[in-house]
């Protein structure tokens, strides 16, 4: 029999929150982002289950080809491009579209079209630096790039991208100078145009254009520091689940686990949970970090260790060896967990680890 640890996705929920991306621009197009396998939920199952996305986008050439070879058809967007030029052969044989972002890239793919036999148009977005000042070609270049790709046959600019740095806080004006620079920068109505992220989908109506590029609001976790996921009606996909493997009985000042951080302050029962940072679950998950047992809300007591947790069982009547423990999800919301962990949803959902299985339901 396998560990009891399982990380349920709920299909239902995902296709919820697809219907609040759309409600939020119902005439725009929607580029899922599905990178890093998809957030942590299994990249095929999401896809497959998002049958409404225009498109989709992820972050290599690997992934993207993971989908097509799943026989999925729909526009595929690499978002850094390609890493390498002996990648170009796959993106033009399956029709991808690199986002390209530097003069090195550009060179690589003029180079390789012209050595090519293929006659075959490839269509390529460009990534525009407004302020993330990660990658991106800077703003005042844009038209020699784009009289570049224009002299070069066979090679269609089709649309140009940015990426917003702050829009997660809606008091910063620094999302308004991003959506100013792209407007300024963008004057052609034949490119199409794409800037926001969840967050700007959600807080800066400004920033739509024609495509939206959710990630994370797709799965459930708000995108705003000042809003739930309840108040934006998102709902969670993943539940990371475990079950109670032992019980324990343990006396007034008796210490729990690795470096007895933590001392019973009173004769009490805790619960031995078969999860750990071995599963994905965070280290920085200290004492009172809440979990939810047959539903109701305990606490983790002590370090977590990579393969087992303790929790709290006072206030929690009849639990049993074999009763199941919700870490995030359904009742326990994964922002939550975030906070307190001091990171953010995305890394919690992507580090979930393989040896975790994924169920969809
Ligand atoms: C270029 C780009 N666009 C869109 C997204 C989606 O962002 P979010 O998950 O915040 O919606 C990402 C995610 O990292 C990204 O890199």
């Amino acid at each position: 029999m396998a560990r009891p640890v399982r990380a349920f996705v709920d299909l239902v929920a995902l296709q919820h929150n697809f219907k609040r991306v759309s409600d939020f621009a119902p005439h725009l197009k929607i580029m899922a982002v599905i990178k890093a396998d998809g957030y942590g939920h299994g990249m095929l199952r999401v896809a497959k289950s998002l049958n409404k996305a225009d498109a989709f986008a992820v972050a290599s050439t690997e992934e993207a080809l993971i989908l097509r070879n799943a026989g999925i058809n729909k526009p595929v967007f690499l978002l850094t491009g390609f890493h390498h030029g002996d990648e170009l052969s796959d993106i033009q044989k399956h029709n991808l579209t690199p986002v390209i972002h530097n003069h090195e890239q550009l060179s690589i793919l003029a180079d390789w079209k012209k050595t090519t036999d293929a006659d075959e148009v490839l269509n390529i977005w460009c990534k525009l630096d407004t302020g993330m000042h990660r990658v991106g070609f800077d703003p005042g270049e844009i038209a020699i790039v784009q009289k570049k790709i224009t002299g070069v046959q066979n090679l269609n600019l089709s649309g140009i991208m940015s990426h917003l740095a702050n829009a997660d806080n809606v008091l910063d004006n620094k999302t308004d100078q991003q959506i100013s620079l792209f407007k300024k920068c963008i004057k052609s109505k034949s490119l199409a145009k794409s800037l926001a992220n969840s967050a700007g989908i959600v807080a800066w109506p400004e920033s739509h254009f024609d495509w939206l590029r959710p990630g994370i609001m797709l799965f459930g976790s708000s995108p705003l520091l000042d809003k739930s996921a309840v108040d934006l009606d998102l709902l969670p996909v993943m539940t990371l689940e475990s079950e109670i493997i032992n019980i324990k009985k343990l006396s007034k000042h008796e210490t729990i686990g690795y470096g007895g951080d933590w001392t019973c302050p009173e004769d009490m029962s805790v619960a031995v949970v078969a999860i750990g940072y071995g599963d994905g679950y965070p280290r920085s998950a200290t004492t009172g970090t809440p979990v939810a047992i047959n539903g109701k809300r305990s606490q983790v007591l002590g370090r977590v260790s990579m393969d087992m947790i303790t929790v709290d069982l006072r206030g929690i009547e009849n639990a049993r060896i074999g009763d199941p423990v919700e870490l995030w999800g359904q009742n326990i919301p994964i922002d939550e967990i975030a906070t307190l962990c001091n990171t953010i949803a995305y890394e919690l959902m992507c580090q979930v680890t393989p040896r975790v299985p994924r169920i969809s339901r």
